[in-house]
């Protein structure tokens, strides 16, 4: 597939035919165009906890939509008539991905620097000695991981795409991420990022939401 074809056309797709299970050549195919994504430092940082068992996606689909139900009642409680709606919308927007034959939760390792030979809290503990000299280094040290699973998943939603897959990338469902800890049995030093579930779409007729133009997110600085 041409690389513009499949950025422009991948969607974020939330019905899935439930009865369609992805292969598992499928998914390594997909998870080592993740592996391929640029990472700091070249570490990788990126871990993929992959679901296929159904009753597993359904406990956790319920166990965000039941959250969400629940803040929507207690801020009505509280007479949040505005939040609570939006817990409302969430209910749905974090666990349509029900009937998704696989879930892929995409999860980080700490930064660990191959060079320093230390663990990063120290570093950043050593570094703030020179915060006199105007530099934040926690965007390199700490955030870092995340940006490069970012990046990871991006390529794998292209790859899923080109594979005649739907996908959707999403972080809705970290808001119970304890639960989810529990139920995949997650170990402690993986931070979890983002969750994709996979299948073949229930429908390719997705519409495309707009994008703003070039000119609006633009802007050559002037000296
Ligand atoms: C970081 C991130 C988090 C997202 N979380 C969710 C989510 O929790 N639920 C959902 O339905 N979509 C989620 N999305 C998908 C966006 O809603 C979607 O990408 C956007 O509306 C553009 O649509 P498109 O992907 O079809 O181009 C997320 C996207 C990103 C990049």
């Amino acid at each position: 597939m041409d690389l513009d074809e499949a950025i422009r056309q991948r969607r974020s797709i939330r019905k899935y035919k439930a009865d369609v299970p992805i292969p598992r050549e499928d998914i390594e195919t997909i998870i080592q165009a993740g592996c391929w994504a640029p990472s700091s430092t070249n570490i990788q940082p990126w871990r993929f906890i992959v679901v296929e068992d159904r009753k597993t996606i359904d406990r956790m689909a319920k166990a965000v939509y039941d959250k969400f139900q629940a803040l929507s009642k207690e801020a009505l409680r509280k007479g949040e008539k505005r939040v609570a709606a939006f817990f409302r919308f969430l209910r749905s927007y974090t666990s349509f991905f029900t009937d998704a034959p696989l879930v892929i939760v995409a999860c980080t390792k700490p930064y660990e620097n191959p060079v320093l030979k230390m663990p990063m809290a120290t570093v950043i503990e050593k570094a703030n000695k020179f915060q006199h000299m105007d530099v934040n280094i926690k965007p390199l040290v700490i955030d870092t991981v995340q940006k490069s699973v970012a990046m990871a998943v991006q390529n794998m939603l292209l790859k899923a795409h080109s594979m005649g897959y739907g996908s959707c990338v999403m972080d809705g469902p970290i808001a119970i991420e304890g639960r989810l800890r529990e139920m995949l049995n997650i170990e402690d030093d993986l931070e979890l990022v983002m969750v994709i579930p996979l299948g073949v779409p229930e429908s390719t007729d997705v519409e495309a939401p707009e994008r703003m133009p070039v000119v609006e997110v633009i802007r050559y600085h002037q000296p």
